[in-house]
């Protein structure tokens, strides 16, 4: 039987880094035999212009019914004015929500030959798993909007978490530090919010079952500073929804470029969905200067989670270093001083590369 892939593109560089996905996926399961049948659906913004919601009916369905949903990116500008259940960052919110994929998957670390890219003056090799609670918190509490309260305007978020949906994130974040290196980090803040001692509590609930597992509890300002300080003594770093976002930004300009991570975010019930942890980057869309890697690596998470196929994602990762290896970079990554025997080129061209050399390892 064939399985079924949902391509969702959304708009911006979404629909450009998604190209090479397709590319990769048709050459690369073509070779190892894999029967998959790729649907494509639109989300975000080219759902909004095409049928005036961000999460049709059509996608939304389609998406449930799949064996893996892989997501470009959405939002931007151009939908500013709508209100904001109708942005296409809602449809993204929604599908999340509905998909159920509440364990986003954020690796970081660093390609090989980009190490001269890090920021950082002492720069040594990064490896470590974010592991960000992805349908629950600030982005999804409620009440939350914005009212009217006689002279001004009133704003409300909340964020909120059942002891259920912080177990089964933490849950997992202890087996897969098993693993690996058997490290786990645990980010809350404690000190102020109580969503956050009660994820400290459960941690610590959780913990007895895990007893080969080195655990610290770390409040996240303490952790955006130790992330700069010494990223490479992290590994496993699970974070509710918000601090996983942003600490997971910070991860992208650590190993040299956002464009560079990908994430996979598991369902207990339904397909899994991978999305580059990138945006729709409206300001470089449309020019084929969007770095793929992101979204490259995402599809090797699917080959590897989704499709059992850990040949094709190990051959797509290996790929990926070799190429920024033999010197290729897309323009977020060519430094004005870059060094001799580094090559730009464009997205469709940097991905030829990647599924050329995956193709040869396979
Ligand atoms: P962004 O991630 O789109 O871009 C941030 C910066 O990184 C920009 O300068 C962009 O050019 C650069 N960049 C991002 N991905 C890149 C890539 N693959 N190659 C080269 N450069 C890359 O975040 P921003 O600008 O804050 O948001 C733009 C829009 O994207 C907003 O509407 C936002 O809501 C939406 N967004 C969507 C996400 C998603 O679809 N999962 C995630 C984050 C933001
Ligand atoms: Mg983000």
């Amino acid at each position: 039987m064939n399985r079924k892939i949902v391509l969702l593109p959304g708009d911006g560089i979404g629909p450009e880094v998604m190209g090479v996905a397709r590319a990769l996926i048709e050459t690369l399961s073509d070779i190892a035999g894999a029967r998959l049948e790729l649907l494509e659906y639109p989300i975000g913004g080219a759902a909004v212009d095409a049928a005036g919601e961000p999460l049709p009916e059509a996608t939304l369905r389609a998406a449930l019914a799949a064996d893996a949903v892989l997501l470009g990116a959405v939002g931007g500008p151009k939908w500013d004015d709508l209100p904001p259940e109708r942005r296409p960052e809602a449809g993204l919110l929604a599908l999340r929500k509905a998909l159920d994929a509440y364990a986003n998957l954020r690796p970081v670390r660093t390609i090989p030959a980009l190490l001269d890219r890090s920021p950082l003056r002492d720069a040594r090799p990064i490896d470590l798993l974010i592991v960000r609670e992805l349908t629950g918190g600030l982005y999804f509490g409620t009440p939350r909007g914005i009212t009217e309260t006689g002279r001004e305007r009133e704003a409300v978020d909340t964020l909120r978490y059942t002891e259920g949906e912080i177990e089964r994130i933490v849950r997992l974040a202890f087996r897969l530090a098993e693993r690996r290196s058997g490290r786990l980090t645990s980010v809350d803040k404690a000190n102020v919010l109580a969503s956050s001692r009660l994820w400290r509590d459960v941690v610590e609930r959780v913990r007895k079952d895990h007893p080969t597992v080195e655990v610290r509890h770390v409040l996240v300002d303490a952790m955006a500073m130790a992330l700069v300080d010494r990223p490479w003594a992290f590994d496993v770093v699970v974070t509710e929804n918000l601090f996983g976002d942003i600490l997971s930004d910070l991860g992208g300009a650590l190993v040299g470029s956002l464009g560079l991570l990908p994430s996979a975010s598991l369902s207990e019930a339904g397909p899994h969905l991978y999305e580059p942890v990138h945006g729709s980057a409206p300001d470089i869309a449309g020019r084929d200067v969007a770095n793929p890697t992101g979204m490259i690596l995402s599809t090797a998470m699917m080959f590897e989670l989704s499709l059992s196929l850990p040949d094709v994602a190990r051959a797509i990762v290996a790929a990926v270093d070799d190429v920024y290896a033999d010197g290729f970079r897309t323009a977020d990554l060519t430094p004005a001083d870059a060094p001799a025997g580094v090559r730009t080129v464009g997205t469709e061209a940097f991905g030829a590369a990647v599924i050329e050399r995956a193709a040869r390892r396979l």
